[in-house]
């Protein structure tokens, strides 16, 4: 695989989507639903990591891109953030926008050449899980690091390519490190709603690396964040689950300082 880890969109009525946007608009209520149920993972586990590797957000502009329904901007302009926005497809957003930020339907492919950011530059740019469906990884990441005021930081999530790899292993009956290794896209139906099924490229680490590089950011801070005790003392099935696909990594991108 080359670093071009896009990932398109498939319904299971065998209608081909050749981008994630149609798909997420019929997913989108689906995801927002179990994002919010108790124990979802991304309440218990992700969530709350990326909540603290973003730190204070007092007085700091943010930009939100595939911010589903702009529940997570909401929180952080609650937190003291200002001038924020948040780009997502699927355009399904909570209402009234919270104060203090736009929420505007669009690709995150191209940040910079949406009418409502061009010009914008902001502190904070975050792609939650969402990363996976810009259109050239690399272009994209170059765009969200122009964007970036002076000591500003992207953060960055991404699923951890090894539960790709073991799910596909358990599917076909074959080895974790075949799987992690295979340049096939993989499809699956997601657990949201099993009507729809996403189509991924597979990625290793060193893709997801290579793609920081050649965007010219450095990694300051990663995690690979767990359930804490208590959550999997309450809720055996998710520690169950986190065994097996080990879950999400996150990174902070800073950009690399030019050559003198
Ligand atoms: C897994 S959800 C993550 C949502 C949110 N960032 C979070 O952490 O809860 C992925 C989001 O990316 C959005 N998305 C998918 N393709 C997109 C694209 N090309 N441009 C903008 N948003 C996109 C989806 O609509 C969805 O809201």
């Amino acid at each position: 695989m080359t670093a071009h880890d896009r990932q398109s969109v498939a319904r299971t009525d065998g209608d081909s989507v050749p981008d994630s946007s149609r798909a997420w608009q019929e997913l989108t209520a689906d995801y927002e639903q179990a994002r919010a149920r108790e124990d979802s993972l991304d309440r218990l586990v992700e969530w709350p990591a990326e909540r603290d590797m973003l730190g204070d957000v007092s007085g700091r502009s943010i930009l939100d891109l595939g911010c589903g329904n702009g529940g997570k901007l909401a929180e952080l302009l609650r937190d003291g953030a200002v001038d924020c926005a948040g780009v997502d497809v699927a355009g399904n957003f909570i209402t009234p926008p919270p104060t203090g930020a736009e929420l505007i339907r669009g690709d995150l492919s191209d940040p910079e050449s949406l009418p409502e950011l061009r010009g914008r530059t902001f502190d904070r740019i975050l792609f939650l899980q969402s990363f996976g469906y810009a259109k050239d990884p690399v272009h994209t990441l170059r765009a969200a690091r122009s964007m970036l005021n002076r000591d500003g930081f992207i953060l960055l999530t991404r699923t951890q390519p090894i539960r790709y790899a073991v799910e596909r292993a358990e599917q076909n009956g074959t080895t974790v490190g075949e799987e992690y290794f295979s340049t096939a896209d993989y499809t699956y139906r997601t657990g949201w709603n099993d009507h729809i099924a996403l189509t991924k490229r597979t990625y290793t680490m060193s893709d997801l690396l290579n793609v920081f590089s050649a965007a010219g950011l450095w990694i300051e801070t990663a995690d690979e964040p767990r359930l804490s005790a208590e959550a999997a003392r309450r809720y055996p099935h998710k520690q169950a689950w986190m065994n097996k696909y080990l879950g999400i990594l996150i990174f902070k991108l800073r950009p690399l300082a030019p050559r003198s």
